[in-house]
Protein backbone atom coordinates (compact mmCIF):
# COMPACT_ATOMS: atom_id res chain seq x y z
CA UNK A 1 0.00 0.00 0.00
CA UNK A 2 1.35 3.84 -1.38
CA UNK A 3 1.14 6.52 0.98
CA UNK A 4 -1.80 8.29 1.30
CA UNK A 5 -1.36 10.53 3.42
CA UNK A 6 -2.46 14.04 1.45
CA UNK A 7 0.05 16.33 0.22
CA UNK A 8 0.51 20.23 0.98
CA UNK A 9 1.57 22.70 -1.43
CA UNK A 10 1.74 20.74 -4.32
CA UNK A 11 1.12 23.19 -6.46
CA UNK A 12 4.30 24.96 -5.69
CA UNK A 13 6.52 22.18 -6.37
CA UNK A 14 8.04 22.10 -9.90
CA UNK A 15 6.71 20.18 -12.54
CA UNK A 16 9.43 17.31 -12.91
CA UNK A 17 8.51 17.30 -8.45
CA UNK A 18 4.98 16.65 -9.29
CA UNK A 19 5.47 14.20 -11.51
CA UNK A 20 7.58 12.24 -9.69
CA UNK A 21 5.39 12.43 -6.66
CA UNK A 22 2.38 11.57 -8.81
CA UNK A 23 4.41 8.19 -10.29
CA UNK A 24 5.75 7.45 -7.05
CA UNK A 25 2.13 7.13 -5.34
CA UNK A 26 -0.26 6.21 -8.38
CA UNK A 27 1.81 4.75 -11.04
CA UNK A 28 1.78 0.50 -11.49
CA UNK A 29 4.80 0.76 -13.80
CA UNK A 30 6.20 3.96 -12.96
CA UNK A 31 9.10 4.04 -15.47
CA UNK A 32 6.89 3.59 -18.57
CA UNK A 33 4.28 6.40 -17.10
CA UNK A 34 7.83 8.64 -16.73
CA UNK A 35 8.42 7.86 -20.70
CA UNK A 36 4.85 8.31 -21.61
CA UNK A 37 3.77 11.46 -20.22
CA UNK A 38 7.33 13.34 -20.93
CA UNK A 39 6.68 11.80 -24.32
CA UNK A 40 3.99 13.79 -24.82
CA UNK A 41 5.69 17.40 -24.12
CA UNK A 42 6.21 19.20 -26.61
CA UNK A 43 9.58 18.91 -28.72
CA UNK A 44 9.63 22.90 -28.24
CA UNK A 45 10.08 24.02 -24.99
CA UNK A 46 8.79 27.51 -25.48
CA UNK A 47 5.49 25.60 -26.57
CA UNK A 48 5.43 23.14 -23.58
CA UNK A 49 5.92 26.29 -21.33
CA UNK A 50 2.43 27.94 -23.10
CA UNK A 51 0.77 24.86 -22.64
CA UNK A 52 1.97 24.36 -18.47
CA UNK A 53 0.99 28.13 -18.06
CA UNK A 54 -2.55 27.03 -19.60
CA UNK A 55 -3.46 25.21 -16.16
CA UNK A 56 -2.03 24.51 -12.96
CA UNK A 57 -0.11 21.20 -11.81
CA UNK A 58 0.44 20.51 -15.80
CA UNK A 59 2.43 17.41 -16.04
CA UNK A 60 1.96 16.31 -19.59
CA UNK A 61 -0.26 17.19 -22.11
CA UNK A 62 -3.66 15.34 -23.25
CA UNK A 63 -3.82 15.02 -27.26
CA UNK A 64 -6.98 14.01 -29.05
CA UNK A 65 -7.08 14.08 -33.22
CA UNK A 66 -7.38 17.18 -34.96
CA UNK A 67 -9.46 16.05 -38.22
CA UNK A 68 -10.91 18.33 -41.06
CA UNK A 69 -13.96 18.01 -42.89
CA UNK A 70 -13.72 19.71 -46.07
CA UNK A 71 -16.29 21.08 -48.81
CA UNK A 72 -18.56 22.98 -46.36
CA UNK A 73 -20.61 25.43 -48.64
CA UNK A 74 -21.61 27.82 -46.00
CA UNK A 75 -23.66 31.29 -47.39
CA UNK A 76 -21.66 30.61 -51.21
CA UNK A 77 -17.92 30.10 -49.21
CA UNK A 78 -16.13 26.91 -48.75
CA UNK A 79 -14.51 26.14 -45.65
CA UNK A 80 -12.85 23.00 -44.18
CA UNK A 81 -13.98 22.85 -40.53
CA UNK A 82 -11.01 22.02 -38.19
CA UNK A 83 -12.95 19.48 -35.67
CA UNK A 84 -10.93 18.28 -32.56
CA UNK A 85 -12.55 14.71 -31.14
CA UNK A 86 -12.14 11.16 -30.47
CA UNK A 87 -15.14 9.80 -31.78
CA UNK A 88 -14.36 7.66 -34.59
CA UNK A 89 -17.09 8.29 -36.92
CA UNK A 90 -17.81 12.12 -36.49
CA UNK A 91 -15.13 13.91 -38.72
CA UNK A 92 -16.54 11.19 -41.44
CA UNK A 93 -20.02 12.26 -41.10
CA UNK A 94 -19.77 15.86 -41.25
CA UNK A 95 -17.47 14.97 -44.30
CA UNK A 96 -20.31 13.24 -45.94
CA UNK A 97 -22.71 15.52 -45.24
CA UNK A 98 -20.62 18.37 -46.59
CA UNK A 99 -20.58 16.55 -49.88
CA UNK A 100 -23.84 15.98 -49.80
CA UNK A 101 -25.20 19.73 -49.54
CA UNK A 102 -22.12 20.61 -51.70
CA UNK A 103 -24.24 19.41 -54.58
CA UNK A 104 -27.45 20.65 -53.22
CA UNK A 105 -26.85 24.64 -52.69
CA UNK A 106 -24.73 23.99 -49.44
CA UNK A 107 -25.72 25.46 -46.08
CA UNK A 108 -27.29 29.32 -45.62
CA UNK A 109 -27.00 30.60 -42.10
CA UNK A 110 -27.54 33.90 -40.29
CA UNK A 111 -27.10 35.19 -36.87
CA UNK A 112 -30.46 36.35 -35.42
CA UNK A 113 -28.91 38.14 -32.17
CA UNK A 114 -25.45 38.26 -30.25
CA UNK A 115 -26.44 39.49 -26.87
CA UNK A 116 -24.78 38.39 -23.41
CA UNK A 117 -26.40 38.51 -20.54
CA UNK A 118 -24.99 38.73 -16.95
CA UNK A 119 -26.25 39.39 -13.45
CA UNK A 120 -25.55 41.18 -9.92
CA UNK A 121 -27.94 38.91 -7.90
CA UNK A 122 -28.94 40.53 -4.83
CA UNK A 123 -30.59 41.08 -1.27
CA UNK A 124 -32.54 43.77 -0.43
CA UNK A 125 -34.79 43.96 2.58
CA UNK A 126 -36.91 47.21 1.87
CA UNK A 127 -40.80 46.58 2.55
CA UNK A 128 -41.84 48.46 -0.76
CA UNK A 129 -40.09 46.98 -4.00
CA UNK A 130 -40.91 50.01 -6.26
CA UNK A 131 -38.93 52.62 -3.54
CA UNK A 132 -36.10 49.95 -4.84
CA UNK A 133 -37.24 50.79 -8.23
CA UNK A 134 -37.54 54.61 -7.99
CA UNK A 135 -33.97 54.12 -6.37
CA UNK A 136 -32.76 52.22 -9.53
CA UNK A 137 -33.85 54.61 -11.86
CA UNK A 138 -32.55 57.58 -10.63
CA UNK A 139 -29.27 56.11 -10.46
CA UNK A 140 -29.10 53.86 -13.50
CA UNK A 141 -26.65 56.04 -15.61
CA UNK A 142 -24.39 55.83 -12.51
CA UNK A 143 -23.58 51.99 -13.33
CA UNK A 144 -22.92 53.35 -16.92
CA UNK A 145 -20.50 55.85 -15.95
CA UNK A 146 -18.49 54.11 -13.08
CA UNK A 147 -17.89 50.99 -15.46
CA UNK A 148 -16.47 53.45 -18.63
CA UNK A 149 -12.75 52.57 -17.94
CA UNK A 150 -13.56 49.08 -18.02
CA UNK A 151 -16.09 49.36 -21.26
CA UNK A 152 -14.04 52.14 -23.17
CA UNK A 153 -12.25 49.56 -25.33
CA UNK A 154 -15.08 47.58 -26.13
CA UNK A 155 -16.93 50.55 -26.66
CA UNK A 156 -14.54 51.18 -29.59
CA UNK A 157 -14.78 47.84 -30.97
CA UNK A 158 -18.68 48.52 -31.54
CA UNK A 159 -19.75 47.12 -28.20
CA UNK A 160 -19.97 47.49 -24.29
CA UNK A 161 -23.49 47.38 -22.19
CA UNK A 162 -26.69 47.51 -24.14
CA UNK A 163 -28.66 47.41 -21.05
CA UNK A 164 -29.19 47.45 -17.22
CA UNK A 165 -32.58 46.56 -15.53
CA UNK A 166 -33.83 45.75 -12.32
CA UNK A 167 -35.68 42.54 -11.52
CA UNK A 168 -37.61 41.78 -8.87
CA UNK A 169 -37.38 37.81 -7.99
CA UNK A 170 -39.32 38.11 -4.37
CA UNK A 171 -42.04 35.48 -5.70
CA UNK A 172 -39.11 32.98 -5.81
CA UNK A 173 -36.79 34.19 -3.02
CA UNK A 174 -37.82 36.37 -0.35
CA UNK A 175 -35.86 39.97 -0.54
CA UNK A 176 -33.96 38.55 -3.94
CA UNK A 177 -33.17 40.79 -6.88
CA UNK A 178 -31.13 40.91 -9.62
CA UNK A 179 -29.30 43.57 -11.86
CA UNK A 180 -29.71 42.07 -15.21
CA UNK A 181 -27.09 43.39 -17.61
CA UNK A 182 -27.02 42.98 -21.60
CA UNK A 183 -23.67 43.26 -22.93
CA UNK A 184 -22.50 43.40 -26.78
CA UNK A 185 -19.10 41.75 -26.91
CA UNK A 186 -18.18 41.83 -30.41
CA UNK A 187 -15.16 38.90 -31.27
CA UNK A 188 -14.80 37.94 -27.74
CA UNK A 189 -16.90 35.25 -26.07
CA UNK A 190 -16.80 38.50 -23.22
CA UNK A 191 -16.56 36.22 -20.33
CA UNK A 192 -14.13 38.25 -18.24
CA UNK A 193 -15.38 41.74 -19.65
CA UNK A 194 -18.77 41.12 -18.67
CA UNK A 195 -17.95 39.43 -14.78
CA UNK A 196 -15.69 43.04 -14.55
CA UNK A 197 -18.64 45.01 -15.31
CA UNK A 198 -20.65 43.04 -13.09
CA UNK A 199 -18.48 43.62 -10.10
CA UNK A 200 -18.51 46.81 -10.76
CA UNK A 201 -22.32 47.73 -10.71
CA UNK A 202 -22.12 45.44 -7.58
CA UNK A 203 -20.03 47.86 -5.83
CA UNK A 204 -22.00 50.60 -7.20
CA UNK A 205 -24.94 49.49 -6.34
CA UNK A 206 -23.54 49.16 -2.90
CA UNK A 207 -22.08 52.67 -2.83
CA UNK A 208 -25.13 54.41 -3.91
CA UNK A 209 -27.82 52.57 -1.83
CA UNK A 210 -26.23 53.80 1.31
CA UNK A 211 -26.52 57.76 0.21
CA UNK A 212 -29.80 57.42 -1.22
CA UNK A 213 -32.02 59.30 1.84
CA UNK A 214 -34.84 58.77 0.42
CA UNK A 215 -34.83 55.08 1.96
CA UNK A 216 -34.75 54.80 5.88
CA UNK A 217 -31.63 53.79 7.24
CA UNK A 218 -32.49 50.04 7.57
CA UNK A 219 -33.26 49.94 3.69
CA UNK A 220 -30.30 51.71 2.76
CA UNK A 221 -28.08 48.51 1.76
CA UNK A 222 -28.82 45.75 -0.19
CA UNK A 223 -26.33 42.38 0.21
CA UNK A 224 -24.84 41.16 -2.95
CA UNK A 225 -24.54 37.39 -3.12
CA UNK A 226 -23.17 36.90 -6.31
CA UNK A 227 -22.03 38.84 -10.08
CA UNK A 228 -21.65 36.34 -12.83
CA UNK A 229 -22.74 36.40 -16.41
CA UNK A 230 -25.50 33.75 -17.14
CA UNK A 231 -24.08 30.82 -19.97
CA UNK A 232 -27.62 30.71 -21.08
CA UNK A 233 -27.40 33.12 -23.72
CA UNK A 234 -30.96 32.66 -25.67
CA UNK A 235 -30.38 36.06 -27.20
CA UNK A 236 -27.27 35.13 -28.57
CA UNK A 237 -29.14 32.50 -31.86
CA UNK A 238 -27.63 31.45 -34.83
CA UNK A 239 -29.74 29.51 -37.51
CA UNK A 240 -28.77 27.30 -39.94
CA UNK A 241 -30.36 25.73 -42.87
CA UNK A 242 -30.05 23.42 -45.71
CA UNK A 243 -32.89 22.81 -48.54
CA UNK A 244 -33.34 20.80 -51.83
CA UNK A 245 -36.39 19.67 -53.78
CA UNK A 246 -37.44 16.56 -52.84
CA UNK A 247 -36.44 14.95 -55.75
CA UNK A 248 -32.93 15.38 -55.18
CA UNK A 249 -33.10 14.30 -51.52
CA UNK A 250 -31.80 10.97 -51.08
CA UNK A 251 -29.74 10.05 -54.28
CA UNK A 252 -27.82 6.06 -52.79
CA UNK A 253 -29.59 5.60 -49.40
CA UNK A 254 -31.58 2.78 -51.39
CA UNK A 255 -35.06 4.03 -50.53
CA UNK A 256 -37.61 6.65 -52.13
CA UNK A 257 -36.91 10.43 -51.93
CA UNK A 258 -40.21 11.21 -50.76
CA UNK A 259 -40.03 8.13 -48.22
CA UNK A 260 -36.98 9.30 -47.41
CA UNK A 261 -38.15 13.13 -46.61
CA UNK A 262 -41.51 12.12 -44.75
CA UNK A 263 -39.18 9.38 -42.15
CA UNK A 264 -36.43 12.04 -41.88
CA UNK A 265 -39.13 14.36 -40.95
CA UNK A 266 -40.44 12.23 -38.68
CA UNK A 267 -37.20 10.90 -37.39
CA UNK A 268 -36.89 14.86 -36.24
CA UNK A 269 -40.49 14.78 -34.93
CA UNK A 270 -39.55 11.79 -32.77
CA UNK A 271 -36.96 13.97 -31.30
CA UNK A 272 -39.27 17.00 -30.52
CA UNK A 273 -41.67 15.03 -28.63
CA UNK A 274 -39.72 12.55 -27.00
CA UNK A 275 -37.06 13.42 -24.39
CA UNK A 276 -35.37 10.20 -24.46
CA UNK A 277 -34.48 10.24 -28.16
CA UNK A 278 -34.30 14.37 -27.97
CA UNK A 279 -31.39 13.79 -25.63
CA UNK A 280 -29.46 11.27 -28.09
CA UNK A 281 -30.04 13.41 -30.74
CA UNK A 282 -29.18 16.59 -29.47
CA UNK A 283 -26.29 14.49 -28.71
CA UNK A 284 -25.62 13.87 -31.85
CA UNK A 285 -25.50 17.59 -32.72
CA UNK A 286 -23.26 18.25 -30.21
CA UNK A 287 -20.80 15.90 -31.61
CA UNK A 288 -20.06 18.06 -34.83
CA UNK A 289 -20.47 21.25 -32.45
CA UNK A 290 -17.56 20.49 -29.83
CA UNK A 291 -15.67 18.98 -32.22
CA UNK A 292 -15.56 22.95 -33.81
CA UNK A 293 -15.40 24.41 -30.84
CA UNK A 294 -12.53 22.92 -29.26
CA UNK A 295 -10.62 23.22 -32.49
CA UNK A 296 -10.78 26.77 -31.90
CA UNK A 297 -10.45 27.05 -28.80
CA UNK A 298 -13.87 27.87 -27.52
CA UNK A 299 -15.62 26.96 -24.37
CA UNK A 300 -17.55 23.79 -25.17
CA UNK A 301 -18.77 23.71 -21.41
CA UNK A 302 -20.97 26.78 -21.77
CA UNK A 303 -21.67 26.04 -25.39
CA UNK A 304 -23.33 22.62 -23.87
CA UNK A 305 -24.95 24.04 -20.73
CA UNK A 306 -26.18 26.68 -23.15
CA UNK A 307 -27.91 24.66 -25.84
CA UNK A 308 -28.95 21.81 -23.42
CA UNK A 309 -30.72 24.63 -21.74
CA UNK A 310 -32.38 26.04 -25.02
CA UNK A 311 -33.76 22.95 -25.87
CA UNK A 312 -35.49 22.44 -22.53
CA UNK A 313 -37.20 26.31 -22.95
CA UNK A 314 -40.44 24.81 -23.67
CA UNK A 315 -40.78 23.16 -20.56
CA UNK A 316 -39.75 19.67 -22.05
CA UNK A 317 -36.38 18.46 -23.59
CA UNK A 318 -36.82 18.95 -27.26
CA UNK A 319 -34.68 18.73 -30.73
CA UNK A 320 -32.76 21.60 -31.64
CA UNK A 321 -33.10 20.48 -35.19
CA UNK A 322 -36.50 20.78 -37.24
CA UNK A 323 -37.28 19.45 -40.56
CA UNK A 324 -40.54 20.17 -42.89
CA UNK A 325 -41.65 19.51 -46.25
CA UNK A 326 -42.71 23.00 -48.07
CA UNK A 327 -43.95 23.11 -51.53
CA UNK A 328 -42.46 19.72 -52.46
CA UNK A 329 -39.07 20.82 -51.06
CA UNK A 330 -36.96 19.68 -48.13
CA UNK A 331 -36.21 22.07 -45.46
CA UNK A 332 -33.92 20.96 -42.43
CA UNK A 333 -32.65 23.79 -39.81
CA UNK A 334 -31.20 24.17 -36.16
CA UNK A 335 -31.54 27.48 -34.22
CA UNK A 336 -29.14 27.71 -31.32
CA UNK A 337 -27.64 29.80 -29.11
CA UNK A 338 -23.45 29.64 -29.28
CA UNK A 339 -21.70 32.11 -27.76
CA UNK A 340 -17.92 31.83 -29.03
CA UNK A 341 -15.17 34.55 -29.35
CA UNK A 342 -12.51 34.55 -32.28
CA UNK A 343 -10.10 36.71 -29.83
CA UNK A 344 -9.04 36.27 -26.24
CA UNK A 345 -8.79 33.38 -23.96
CA UNK A 346 -6.36 31.00 -25.64
CA UNK A 347 -7.46 32.16 -29.11
CA UNK A 348 -4.55 34.42 -30.05
CA UNK A 349 -2.16 31.59 -28.15
CA UNK A 350 -2.39 27.81 -28.68
CA UNK A 351 -0.83 26.98 -32.16
CA UNK A 352 -3.16 24.42 -32.81
CA UNK A 353 -6.31 27.19 -32.30
CA UNK A 354 -4.34 29.32 -34.44
CA UNK A 355 -3.95 26.72 -37.34
CA UNK A 356 -7.95 26.24 -36.68
CA UNK A 357 -8.84 30.18 -37.23
CA UNK A 358 -6.22 30.64 -39.80
CA UNK A 359 -7.85 27.44 -42.44
CA UNK A 360 -11.29 29.11 -41.39
CA UNK A 361 -9.95 32.53 -43.03
CA UNK A 362 -9.55 34.07 -39.81
CA UNK A 363 -13.33 34.61 -38.80
CA UNK A 364 -14.99 37.35 -36.58
CA UNK A 365 -17.03 35.67 -33.53
CA UNK A 366 -20.71 36.11 -36.32
CA UNK A 367 -19.23 34.16 -38.85
CA UNK A 368 -17.39 31.67 -36.45
CA UNK A 369 -20.99 31.08 -35.08
CA UNK A 370 -22.44 30.10 -38.28
CA UNK A 371 -19.86 28.06 -39.38
CA UNK A 372 -19.98 26.02 -35.71
CA UNK A 373 -24.07 25.80 -36.41
CA UNK A 374 -23.41 24.02 -39.45
CA UNK A 375 -21.10 21.70 -38.18
CA UNK A 376 -24.02 20.97 -36.29
CA UNK A 377 -26.69 20.74 -38.71
CA UNK A 378 -24.23 18.43 -41.00
CA UNK A 379 -23.78 16.17 -37.89
CA UNK A 380 -27.50 15.51 -37.35
CA UNK A 381 -28.43 15.12 -41.09
CA UNK A 382 -25.83 12.77 -41.24
CA UNK A 383 -26.59 10.74 -37.82
CA UNK A 384 -30.17 10.93 -38.60
CA UNK A 385 -30.12 10.06 -42.58
CA UNK A 386 -27.96 6.66 -41.10
CA UNK A 387 -30.96 5.84 -38.46
CA UNK A 388 -33.21 5.88 -41.06
CA UNK A 389 -31.83 3.61 -44.04
CA UNK A 390 -28.80 2.00 -43.06
CA UNK A 391 -28.62 1.94 -39.34
CA UNK A 392 -26.12 3.79 -37.56
CA UNK A 393 -23.35 0.71 -36.87
CA UNK A 394 -22.62 0.09 -40.22
CA UNK A 395 -20.68 3.12 -40.68
CA UNK A 396 -19.71 3.65 -37.31
CA UNK A 397 -18.21 0.18 -36.69
CA UNK A 398 -16.36 0.92 -39.82
CA UNK A 399 -14.54 3.64 -38.65
CA UNK A 400 -14.21 2.12 -35.06
CA UNK A 401 -12.59 -0.74 -36.76
CA UNK A 402 -8.53 0.15 -36.41
CA UNK A 403 -9.72 1.16 -32.92
CA UNK A 404 -10.20 -2.49 -32.13
CA UNK A 405 -7.33 -3.86 -34.07
CA UNK A 406 -4.56 -1.39 -32.25
CA UNK A 407 -6.54 -2.70 -29.20
CA UNK A 408 -5.54 -6.20 -30.55
CA UNK A 409 -2.01 -4.72 -31.75
CA UNK A 410 -2.24 -5.72 -35.02
CA UNK A 411 0.72 -5.04 -37.59
CA UNK A 412 0.09 -2.64 -40.36
CA UNK A 413 -0.06 -5.53 -42.59
CA UNK A 414 -2.80 -6.99 -40.76
CA UNK A 415 -4.93 -4.00 -40.66
CA UNK A 416 -4.53 -3.77 -44.09
CA UNK A 417 -5.92 -7.17 -44.49
CA UNK A 418 -8.90 -6.99 -41.93
CA UNK A 419 -9.79 -3.84 -43.28
CA UNK A 420 -10.01 -5.22 -46.89
CA UNK A 421 -11.89 -7.85 -45.21
CA UNK A 422 -14.87 -5.41 -43.33
CA UNK A 423 -15.23 -3.69 -46.94
CA UNK A 424 -18.02 -6.36 -48.14
CA UNK A 425 -18.91 -7.31 -44.17
CA UNK A 426 -20.33 -6.09 -41.43
CA UNK A 427 -18.34 -4.99 -38.66
CA UNK A 428 -18.50 -5.87 -34.54
CA UNK A 429 -16.05 -6.45 -32.34
CA UNK A 430 -16.21 -10.17 -32.12
CA UNK A 431 -16.33 -10.90 -36.01
CA UNK A 432 -13.06 -8.50 -35.78
CA UNK A 433 -11.37 -10.59 -33.53
CA UNK A 434 -12.53 -13.56 -35.00
CA UNK A 435 -10.47 -12.29 -38.20
CA UNK A 436 -7.88 -11.05 -36.80
CA UNK A 437 -7.47 -14.27 -34.74
CA UNK A 438 -7.77 -16.59 -37.66
CA UNK A 439 -5.20 -14.60 -39.52
CA UNK A 440 -2.76 -15.40 -37.05
CA UNK A 441 -3.47 -18.74 -36.58
CA UNK A 442 -4.46 -19.02 -32.93
CA UNK A 443 -8.15 -19.80 -31.80
CA UNK A 444 -10.51 -16.56 -30.35
CA UNK A 445 -11.45 -16.86 -26.87
CA UNK A 446 -15.00 -16.93 -26.45
CA UNK A 447 -16.19 -14.41 -23.47
C1 LIG B 1 -23.43 9.08 -31.58
O1 LIG B 1 -22.31 9.74 -31.04
C2 LIG B 1 -24.48 10.07 -31.97
C3 LIG B 1 -25.80 9.48 -32.46
O2 LIG B 1 -26.31 8.57 -31.50
C4 LIG B 1 -26.74 10.63 -32.69
C5 LIG B 1 -28.15 10.24 -33.01
O3 LIG B 1 -28.59 9.15 -32.57
O4 LIG B 1 -28.82 11.05 -33.66
C6 LIG B 1 -25.59 8.68 -33.71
Amino acid sequence: MKNTQPVKGFSKLSKHAKLEWLISRYSQKPELSQSMLSGYWHADAEVQKLHDEFIENTISNYYLPFGVAPNFLINGKLYALPMAIEESSVVAAAAKAANFWLDRGGFQTRVISTRKIGHVHFLWEGADPQQLFSFFDRVKSKFFDQAEPLTRNMVLRGGGIADIQLRDKTELEPGYYQLEATFETCDSMGANFINSCLENFAKTLQTEITEYDTLNAAERTVQVVMSILSNYTPECIVRAEVSCSIDEINEGSGIGNREFADKFCRAIRIAEIEPYRAVTHNKGIMNGIDAVVLATGNDFRAVEACAHAFASRSGSYRSLTHAEIVNNRFVFSLNIPLSLGTVGGITNLHPMVKFAHEILGNPGAAELMQIVAVAGLAQNFSAVRSLITSGIQKGHMKMHLLNILNQLEATDEEKEKIVDYFKDHVVSYSEAVRVFCSLRGVTAQSN
